[in-house]
């Protein structure tokens, strides 16, 4: 087989047989193709798309590039949860810890910071002392004493994913409803789930924007699941403006705790309860949909959610005491405010515009070599639908280097719309796939 012949026949549209799509996932990860091929094939693929044939052949190349992950000493029913990203997403801190309280096994293998969205694992590592990178055996002992795990891809599980994303996020080719459908879905079917709750972002700050891909996208990862005997709903979720007020990794982390306290955002309160009762309707800890978001409240009112998140913590090597102590996370240095120009209502923050501006001064990553820095980023002091008066303030960023910061504030500035009209208010949830 040539990679180039693969190549020319995507790029024309052909569909490549599973046995080809094959060879080139394991080809790669074995170094044996060079980068800039595959990002050739990456791009055809942005632009053509792929069959369902294909994307199960990716998806089962890629779980076949490492180990499975092999839960069968954790008893009791797992069931993770994935969002396709998002600009102040941290709704698996938050649904996680709740649905472990409730009795569910969460085993969740998470993602890095990808273009202008943060990730799970960069928000974990901003907390003094926390691995990831667990071994497997480590990973089921936390499992198993917890209820609740936290991850990385690594070697052992999807290798391919791990330069795939990698690649993606290089040359442009992450928004490609089979290319993330593959990536999140070969993860999540190595970890050995009995459920699997997709949170669908759609909007400006998401990687599809328009509700018609996103839905796609949501059918297409639970046809997957499906054939694969796992039990998945996904929910597609509004992602126009940042979720909650804090945008960058310790930032993060300060609203993750005040939201298991119950005196987080709205917005992100009530995604977070309704993801945390999906995945324990789906691990069939109760019998109905009400049941479960009744306990999931539950579990957030009585303060079980944040005990179960500081005792993952403490598994993971991580100090608990940062969730009442936020001197103890890294502190940025410098803020700086942004005002609005005029009064008026808030009628958009465009979330892309922030979580590039939050990037750009540290809180992501331009390259997949260059390292996060933990403190930095954006709180916004508004929202979507609020009043503000000429010269209030709309937001902070809060920096440790000034070098990219008169940049930054300038997107920050755009990312806001004022009209003299209050917006209509939009629905958070839109739509469940399932
Ligand atoms: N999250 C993933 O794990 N993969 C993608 O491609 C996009 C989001």
């Amino acid at each position: 087989m040539r990679t180039v012949d693969l190549i020319q026949r995507k790029r024309n549209g052909e569909e490549l047989s599973p046995e080809e799509i094959t060879w080139l996932v394991e080809s790669y990860t074995r170094g044996e193709i060079p980068d800039y091929q595959v990002s050739a094939f990456l791009m055809a693929v942005y632009f053509q798309s792929m069959t369902d044939v294909e994307v199960g052949a990716m998806v089962e190349s890629m779980i076949a590039s490492g180990e499975r992950l092999d839960l069968s000493s954790v008893p009791g029913p797992k069931v993770d949860k994935h969002s396709t990203g998002g600009v102040g997403d941290k709704t698996s801190l938050i649904c996680a810890p709740l649905a472990a309280a409730a009795g569910v096994k969460v085993p969740m293998v998470s993602g890095r910071a990808l273009g202008h969205t943060g990730g799970t694992l960069d928000k974990l590592e901003s907390i003094p002392g926390f691995r990831t990178n667990l071994s497997v055996d480590e990973f089921r002992d936390v499992l198993n004493r917890v209820g609740f795990a936290v991850m990385g891809q690594s070697d052992e599980i999807t290798p391919a994913d791990g330069k795939l994303y990698a690649l993606r996020d290089a040359t442009a080719t992450v928004e490609s409803i089979p290319l993330i459908a593959a990536s999140i879905m070969s993860k999540k079917l190595a970890a050995s789930l009995d459920g699997l709750v997709l949170d669908v972002k759609v909007g400006a700050g998401a990687f599809m924007k328009r509700q018609v891909d996103a839905r796609k996208l949501a059918q297409l990862m639970t046809t997957i699941a499906r054939r694969a005997d796992l039990r998945a709903q996904a929910l597609i979720t509004d992602m126009n403006q940042p979720l909650g007020y804090a945008i960058g990794n310790a930032l993060e982390i300060m609203e993750v705790s005040q939201t298991l306290q119950f005196s987080g955002p709205d917005d992100l309160t009530k995604i977070s309860l309704e993801l945390a009762a999906r995945m324990i309707y789906l691990a069939k800890v109760t019998a109905t949909m009400e049941e479960a978001r009744d306990l999931a409240t539950a579990k957030l009112r009585d303060g079980s959610g944040y005990a179960k998140f500081k005792d993952m913590i403490a598994a993971q090597g991580g100090n608990p005491q940062v969730l009442d102590r936020f001197d103890l996370l890294p502190n940025a240095t410098g803020a700086m405010e942004i005002t609005s120009p005029r009064g008026g209502y808030i009628s958009h923050i465009d979330a892309e515009e922030i979580g590039i501006a939050s990037a750009m001064i540290g809180a992501g990553r331009d390259t997949k070599e260059d390292s996060i820095d933990p403190a930095v980023g954006v709180i916004l002091e508004v929202k979507v639908g609020q009043k503000v008066e000429a010269g209030g303030v709309l937001c902070r960023l809060y920096f440790t280097k000034e070098d990219r910061i008169g940049e930054a504030a300038e997107r920050v500035e755009d990312a806001f719309r004022i009209s003299s009209t209050a917006p209509e208010p939009r629905e958070l949830i839109l739509e469940v796939v399932s």
